[in-house]
């Protein structure tokens, strides 16, 4: 029987970091979720279609289900956990989130709120349309686009005043 490669990486997560040897073929998703604890980042479709998993790789949105840990040397990693303050203030896209009933089951919201910031980090003041499109590969079965849509305004609105 053929053993399992490993490799060492290092990786920082929500500003901490990281020393772990990882499997060749394991997903970021797996490595965050089984070697580091951190559950936050949800495991859906594990296929790249619902973006449940999306992480901040150096501040760009990826689906970690796709993304082998092994190519993650060097990174800088931000998760759901990592949004909030060190204190365990929420962002004002968290406490948008809750303002406005941007979540039922919550299953997707780990993913949408990663995404949503990543797009106003990108966009402070995104049009509705620019929400809408930019979200698009973040899924949610329970049909709370609008108030997910509603949450982004609120926090865009929030940032212009801050
Ligand atoms: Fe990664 Fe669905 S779990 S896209
Ligand atoms: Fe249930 Fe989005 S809140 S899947």
């Amino acid at each position: 029987m053929q053993s399992i490669q490993r490799q060492e990486i290092q990786v920082t997560v929500n500003k901490e970091a990281y020393r772990v040897p990882v499997p060749n073929r394991r997903t970021l998703l797996d490595l965050l979720r089984q070697d580091l604890s951190l559950t936050g980042t949800k495991k859906v479709c594990d296929m790249g279609h619902c973006g449940a998993c999306t992480v901040l790789l150096d501040g760009v949105p990826v689906l970690s289900c796709l993304t082998l840990a092994v190519t993650c040397e060097g990174a800088q990693i931000t998760t759901v956990e990592g949004l909030a303050g060190p204190d365990g203030t929420l962002s004002p896209l968290q406490q948008a989130f809750i303002d406005c009933d941007g979540f039922q089951c919550g299953f997707c919201t780990p993913g949408q709120l990663v995404s949503a910031t990543a797009l106003l980090n990108d966009n402070p003041a995104p049009s509705r349309e620019e929400i809408t499109a930019y979200m698009a590969g973040n899924l949610c079965r329970c049909g709370a686009y609008s108030g997910i849509a509603d949450a982004i305004e609120q926090a865009a609105e929030q940032g212009k005043e801050a």
